[in-house]
C-alpha cells in the first residue's frame, strides 16, 4: 500500500479521476483507489489517474492472453499481416503497443534474432529477466504524454487488442503517435476484435446494448474495430489501410478450435466480470447468471467472432 493510503479522508476525496475509479470510490472507499494495484473480486486490477482500462492484470489474466495469443495467431496463420517478414529477417526495430505479458515479443524476438523489439505496457505484468537479448519492455501509460521515443525510432508499431476504454479522441492522438515514432514507410499494425457479437440471440443482444449505452453515456469508443479503419485515415499520417478479418467459430460446431475458443471467452467474460457489472450496475451473481444465459444462446447459434487486423504504411 503505498504512504498516499494514508492521505486524510477529505483530500483523498478529490483523487478520483476516471470514470471507474468514481465507481470504486464509492464502492470500495478510497484506500483502493491510491494504490498502484487494487483488488477486487479477487482478481488484480491496474490503478492509474487516466485510463479507463477494465481488464485485470494478475495470473490468471496472463493465462488468458497466453490463450489469446495462440488461438490468434493460428486463425491468422502467424503473428501479423503487415509484409515486414523479409526486413524482420534483416534487423529492423519494433514496437509492440500494449504488449501485455509480452507473448508477441518474446516470440518474434526469438524468431528474428537480427531485429530489436520494444514492448510497451502501463502494467508490469511482461518479463523483467526471463526474455531475448533482442528484447526490452517499458512500462508506460500511452494516455500520460504519449510515445516515450523520438520521432521516426522504429520500421514496424505492433498493437494487439489493446481493450482500451478511450475517447474518440484519445484513439486519433495514440494512433498519431504511432505515426510520429515510425520511419517513413514503416508499417502500423492494429488488431481489435468486433465487440457486437455474430448470431446475437436476446440475453446477448441486450447485455450488449446496456454495455454500449454506458459507453455512449461516457464518450468512450464501444467498437473500435468497426471505426478503426476510419480514424486511421483520418489522422492523413498513413496510406490505403489493408484489413485482414477472421470469423472465428465459438462453441462445439466449431470442433476443437471452436472449444477452446469458448474456453477462451468464458475467461473473457469472467475477466470483465468486475467493472462489466459495475457498468450495467449488475451484482456478480446477477452478472454471472447473465452469461449462463448468453452461453446457451452462444451454443445454440452458431456464434461467430469477428477479428480484424488494419495495417498500413507511414506516408
Ligand atoms: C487485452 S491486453 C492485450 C495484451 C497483448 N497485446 C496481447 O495481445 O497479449 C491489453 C493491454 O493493453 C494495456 N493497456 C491498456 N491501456 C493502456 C494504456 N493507456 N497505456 C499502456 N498500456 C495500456 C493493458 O495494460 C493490457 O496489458
Amino acid at each position: 500500500m503505498s504512504s498516499n493510503t494514508y492521505l486524510s479522508k477529505e483530500s483523498s476525496r478529490k483523487k478520483p479521476q476516471t470514470l471507474l475509479q468514481l465507481i470504486e470510490f464509492e464502492n470500495y472507499g478510497f484506500e483502493n483507489i491510491l494504490d498502484k494495484f487494487r483488488n477486487l473480486n479477487n482478481r488484480r486490477f491496474h490503478n492509474n489517474n487516466t485510463s479507463n482500462y477494465s481488464l485485470p492484470n494478475d495470473k490468471i489474466e496472463i493465462n488468458r492472453l497466453q490463450l489469446s495469443h495462440m488461438l490468434l495467431k493460428n486463425a491468422f496463420g502467424g503473428n501479423f499481416s503487415s509484409p515486414v517478414h523479409n526486413k524482420l529477417s534483416d534487423g529492423i526495430s519494433v514496437l509492440d503497443v500494449g504488449c501485455g505479458a509480452g507473448h508477441w515479443v518474446i516470440e518474434n524476438a526469438e524468431k528474428y534474432p537480427k531485429s530489436t523489439f520494444v514492448g510497451l505496457d502501463m502494467s508490469p505484468i511482461f518479463p523483467k529477466d526471463d526474455k531475448p537479448q533482442n528484447a526490452g519492455f517499458i512500462e508506460c501509460n500511452v494516455l500520460d504524454g504519449g510515445l516515450p521515443f523520438p520521432s521516426n525510432t522504429f520500421d514496424f508499431v505492433h498493437q494487439k487488442l489493446i481493450h482500451a476504454e478511450f475517447t474518440e479522441n484519445q484513439w486519433l492522438l495514440l494512433i498519431k503517435e504511432i505515426a510520429r515514432v515510425l520511419k517513413p514507410s514503416g508499417y502500423a499494425e492494429f488488431m481489435e476484435v468486433e465487440n457486437y457479437i455474430h448470431n446475437s440471440r436476446p440475453h446477448l443482444k441486450e447485455f450488449q446494448e446496456k454495455v454500449k449505452r454506458f459507453y455512449e453515456a461516457n464518450n468512450l469508443c464501444f467498437d473500435i474495430a468497426t471505426k478503426l479503419k476510419d480514424f486511421i485515415d483520418y489522422t492523413k499520417c498513413f496510406s490505403e489501410v489493408k484489413i485482414d478479418t477472421r470469423k472465428i467459430p465459438v462453441g462445439k460446431w466449431g470442433g476443437f478450435f471452436g472449444e477452446l475458443m469458448l474456453i477462451y471467452l468464458c475467461m473473457t467474460t469472467e475477466a470483465f466480470a468486475t467493472m462489466k457489472g459495475k457498468m450495467i450496475n449488475c451484482t456478480k451473481e446477477e452478472y454471472d447468471k447473465i452469461y449462463e444465459n448468453i452461453y446457451k444462446e452462444i451454443e445454440e447459434s452458431n456464434t461467430n467472432l469477428v477479428y480484424k487486423r488494419f495495417y498500413a504504411q507511414k506516408i
